[in-house]
């Protein structure tokens, strides 16, 4: 895709990589399950061993880090890995022993876990704090700092921050800032536009889009760093798998479209629970009266699929979620299908006893693809049924 900045974004997800067309003339590039490869010549050959680099692979690699705005993203192509886990945990090797991380409070509970006892354990001082305030921000950079965590918008509470200010304050010091854009993916968010030095994604959400495939990505546009992450990528071992990848590459083919109805479904929900006197406050970022509305306006193209919201007291929460029927109570996000939980006990468990715990009683919703009056009636006899 030589031509790639005046291609859209959807044409981008599909059009890629001329590179990796067969010879049998398949319009979908196949699945390449081998982990070796036939040499001509000792140590020539552009394939070696399936860990180091697969065809499959490489393909999602590339997609994503053109859709990511990375213009020589054959060479600068992201890294695929066995999770979104094993994504945060390549990023976290940067941090050495001695050097300081600051986090945003409101993260995935597995992040604050993952910071908070292993990367602490390695002699890391780990901060969180809330990254609205930007001098309780600045006040813990300093010459030791090596990476700044953020995740806008936040999870579960939906907070915003505006990316651009951020990295003008990080980029003070010599530390790297760091976007888990999951929430948004590309089509929503392109990190990079707004100053940001490393993204990463959990494609088990939106990217898979499908709930059937685990997996995480790496993107920089550093070309130092690159080669850093790469040995990290590919000798400490946690690759993507040839089929997670497969289906990751497919999921990137219609994830505009998704994205888009994600949002519109969203948007006509977050109105519905906003209008309703059994929601005490609703966390959406399309709402003009959410307080971050201004940001996502500004660094968000689609405002996605996510929110969070509080029920007001007279409705019983237990009765409440036996009632739903499209909604399932289960955690993860970013699927076809419409997915509700309660953070503080599901998704951020391990996050209760830290800095960076959930509230309590914050109840977050990914809206899938179903029609949107079904999943509005659906709430509604819900929110009755489970009136006090
Ligand atoms: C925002 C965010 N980042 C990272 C992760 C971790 O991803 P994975 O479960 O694919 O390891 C999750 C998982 O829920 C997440 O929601």
């Amino acid at each position: 895709m030589g031509k790639s900045k005046k291609y859209g974004m959807n044409t981008k997800a599909l059009h890629a990589n001329k590179r990796f067309e067969p010879i049998s003339g398949d319009v979908m590039p196949p699945l390449h399950l081998s982990t070796t490869y036939k040499n001509d010549v000792p140590g020539e050959s552009d394939y070696f061993y399936g860990r180091i680099n697969n065809p499959t692979r490489e393909l999602f690699e590339r997609t994503l880090a053109s859709l990511e705005g990375i213009e020589n993203y054959e060479e600068q192509h992201a890294f695929a890995m066995a999770s979104g886990m094993s994504a945060v945990s390549i990023i976290a090797e940067l941090a050495k022993p001695g050097d300081n991380v600051v986090i945003t409070k409101d993260v995935y509970g597995g992040t604050t876990n993952y910071f908070s006892r292993i990367i602490r354990d390695r002699g890391v001082e780990v901060n969180f704090c809330d990254f609205a305030d930007h001098d309780a921000l600045d006040s813990l950079l300093n010459e030791k700092t090596k990476l700044v965590w953020i995740e806008s918008p936040s999870n579960p509470s939906m907070k915003l921050y505006d990316l651009q200010k951020i990295s003008d304050i990080v980029h003070l010091y010599d530390a790297l800032l760091v976007a888990d854009s999951t929430f948004s993916t590309p089509f929503i968010t392109r990190p990079f536009e707004h100053g940001v030095d490393i993204i990463m994604h959990s494609t088990t959400k939106y990217i898979g889009g499908h709930s059937d495939t685990l997996g995480g990505a790496v993107l920089c546009k550093d070309p130092d760093l690159h080669e850093t992450l790469m040995l990290y990528q590919r000798q400490g071992g946690a690759i993507m798998s040839p089929f997670d990848a497969y289906l990751v590459q497919r999921g990137l083919y219609t994830l505009g479209p998704r994205i888009k109805l994600h949002s519109e479904n969203a948007h006509k929900l977050a109105e519905y629970l906003d209008s309703s006197e059994h929601i005490k406050e609703i966390r959406y970022p399309g709402l003009s009266n959410f307080k971050n509305h201004e940001i996502a306006v500004k660094q968000m193209d689609y405002f996605g699929g996510m929110m969070s919201f509080y029920l007001e007291e007279h409705i019983i929460q237990e009765k409440f979620w036996q009632s739903l029927d499209l909604y399932k109570l289960a955690v993860s996000l970013g699927g076809v299908e419409t997915l509700i939980e309660l953070p503080y006990l599901m998704t951020h468990d391990k996050a209760q006893d830290t800095e960076a715990s959930a509230p309590v009683d914050l109840i977050r919703i990914s809206v899938g693809l179903e029609n949107i009056e079904d999943l509005i009636e659906d709430m509604e006899s819900a929110l009755n049924a489970a009136k006090k």
